[in-house]
């Protein structure tokens, strides 16, 4: 319900506590710990370091794969700020670091530009 799970599978967020791991075989499975090695991915850690878009980081992970949905896909450079709450709508922040991760999403979607 969090969405601290996610996971990036074909292209899409993913709850991964939703998600039988053998319904995924033969898909495209991205996690958090594969960010590092991905350059497209490094604008969009940089943002949410740059502004601070995190606190406990219980949730960053999450954030962070689903905001990554929308690199991968090519989406980010055109999401509108309604797009991008409503793409976000599926994790929770427990702290309220909203406008954090809203300004980063923000600053990656310029870099995408
Ligand atoms: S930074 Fe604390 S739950 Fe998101």
């Amino acid at each position: 319900m969090c969405g601290a799970c996610t996971v990036v599978v074909d292209g899409e967020p993913t709850s991964g506590c939703h998600t039988v791991a053998a319904l995924a075989d033969g898909a495209e499975v991205a996690t958090v710990e594969g960010l590092s090695t991905d350059p497209r991915l490094r604008a969009l850690q940089e943002a949410f370091i740059d502004e601070g878009a995190f606190q406990c980081g219980f949730c960053t992970s999450g954030q962070l794969m689903a905001a990554a949905a929308l690199v991968l896909s090519g989406r980010l450079a055109t999401a509108t700020d309604e797009e991008l709450r409503t793409h976000m709508l599926g994790n929770l922040c427990r702290c309220g670091a909203y406008h954090g991760i809203a300004r980063a999403l923000h600053r990656a979607r310029e870099a995408c530009r």
